[in-house]
């Protein structure tokens, strides 16, 4: 296996030291990063010291240190995990075929696309958390959001290495425009839409690191199967970093929902708001926001690229080899939902087709799941109320139902219903000012906001009531 320099500029296990064009090229995006990072990264958390962890290996026994860091000094270091000894190409036309350890020149402009767009979700999703410091309800949390935040850089750095490995001068143009566009920039905002919406709050940032980051692992998992060796194991090893992220989400959540159901335990009401607790209709919205934008990352139903990306061996399913089908797929169909007039329908259509559709609906049960460890603490607490995934239809705006009127239930409604409506579904400027109302920050160790339970444990066996962050 290639050894990891951990002593290096760009620490690595790429062999860095021995390209020296590729190391110039990085070096030379390296600081263009770090003023990113300190004009667009956490606010005003440059002299914090944080209790990190960094990556420093690849090998599942310990491949993380954990330490106290300053942030702009973290090592953003470019890992790829170990290769698979005689590899072949999983999926697609050229299935059994060894996999490609360069890119292949007929595929190139896709495999850039999808590497790119990868790419640009790390960096916006730092810009869209960047204030949220200023508000954090532990010291707890103000670690776990800035422990995503380095790590999210480092996945830019690892689409970034590609783009300068192996695709010349177009590569290194496409590493600088990571750093041109920016979250919610209306001249040059980020590609998807759901990494330009802003996450002011903390409901939200466990809401994005629920969805958002599952979709990350989604598509992560998805590129993960590529034939294009070097993408599948940096994506590999970026997702044992995701599962932290969605760690994060999963978990602030339930801890919202618990407290909610403290407090209607404790004042016999489900209105607890004049309690100071976010009420479970309240928690309910911001479900059906961040759950709808995010279906809309998965694309079109029914998408020729899609089809062409899982042809060429460039992007596969979730779990791709543990598929019993023969992962060429060239006459098997697949439903996807569409809209027959006023009816939802399923249509029939080829599986290379639907391959967006797949991977949605593998996030969509993984989401579910995720729901009904929600709802199981509010059965425990006695309480009836139960937490839903709205439907596909519900607040798209891409694919099949971009632009329907539908309720959370999927029946569809007219515009003027659902304008009157939309605020019983939706986050209203109102119930956004009522959780910013409680957003005050709680920077003492062990102290936790009142809107939210304590986690059940600390991070790297410290206790809950460690000081995280150390403010200079
Ligand atoms: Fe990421
Ligand atoms: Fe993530």
């Amino acid at each position: 296996m290639q050894h990891v320099d951990n002593d290096a500029l760009i620490p690595n296990n790429v062999g860095l030291a021995d390209d020296r064009r590729l190391l110039r090229a990085l070096e030379h995006w390296q600081p263009a990063y770090l003023r990113w990072w300190q004009e667009l990264g956490p606010d005003g958390a440059l002299a914090h010291e944080v209790y990190l962890r960094t990556a420093i290996s690849v090998e599942t026994s310990g491949w993380a240190h954990y330490d106290f860091v300053r942030m702009p000094e973290y090592r953003w270091g470019i890992f790829l995990a170990p290769a698979e000894a005689n590899r072949v190409i999983p999926f697609g036309r050229h299935k059994g075929e060894p996999v490609w350890q360069d890119v292949p020149g007929e595929y190139r402009t896709e495999l850039r696309r999808l590497i790119v767009t990868q790419g640009d979700t790390e960096p916006a999703s730092v810009e869209q958390q960047r204030h949220l410091g200023a508000t954090c309800p532990s010291l707890y949390d103000l670690r776990n959001l800035y422990q995503v935040n380095v790590e999210e850089g480092r996945h830019l750095w690892a689409m970034v290495y590609l783009l300068h490995a192996h695709f010349g001068r177009d590569g290194r143009e496409e590493a600088e425009a990571m750093l041109s566009r920016h979250a919610g920039d209306p001249d040059k905002p980020r590609i998807l839409q759901a990494f330009n919406e802003p996450t002011t709050d903390w409901l939200s940032f466990f809401m994005f690191t629920f969805f958002q980051d599952r979709d990350g692992k989604y598509q992560l998992a998805a590129l993960a199967e590529s034939g294009f060796d070097p993408l599948a194991r940096s994506c590999r090893f970026m997702l044992t970093e995701e599962a932290h992220h969605m760690f994060v989400g999963e978990s602030g959540v339930m801890r919202v929902v618990q407290r909610a159901c403290e407090k209607v335990d404790e004042h016999k009401t489900a209105d607890i708001r004049p309690y100071g607790g976010i009420d479970l209709d309240t928690i309910q919205k911001w479900i059906n926001f961040h759950y709808s934008i995010c279906l809309d990352l998965f694309g079109q139903e029914e998408s020729t690229n899609a089809a062409n990306y899982y042809s060429m061996g460039l992007k596969g399913r979730f779990q791709e080899t543990r598929i019993g089908d023969d992962h060429v797929l060239a006459d098997a169909v697949a439903h996807v939902p569409a809209l027959d007039g006023e009816r939802l329908v399923e249509r029939e259509v080829t599986a290379l087709k639907a391959m967006n559709e797949t991977l949605r609906s593998a996030y969509v049960e993984d989401s579910q799941r995720g729901i009904d460890r929600f709802n199981k603490i509010i059965r425990d607490h006695g309480i009836d109320v139960t937490l839903r995934l709205p439907h596909r239809a519900f607040h798209r705006n891409i694919g099949a139902f971009a632009g329907v009127k539908a309720t959370p239930e999927g029946k569809l409604i007219s515009a003027e219903e659902w304008n009157r409506r939309r605020g019983d579904w939706l986050p209203t400027e109102a119930d956004r000012a009522f959780v910013s109302s409680l957003m005050r920050p709680v920077r003492e160790a062990g102290r936790m906001a009142d809107w939210i339970a304590p986690p059940k444990r600390g991070i790297h066996g410290k206790p809950v009531e460690f000081e995280y962050v150390r403010f200079h």
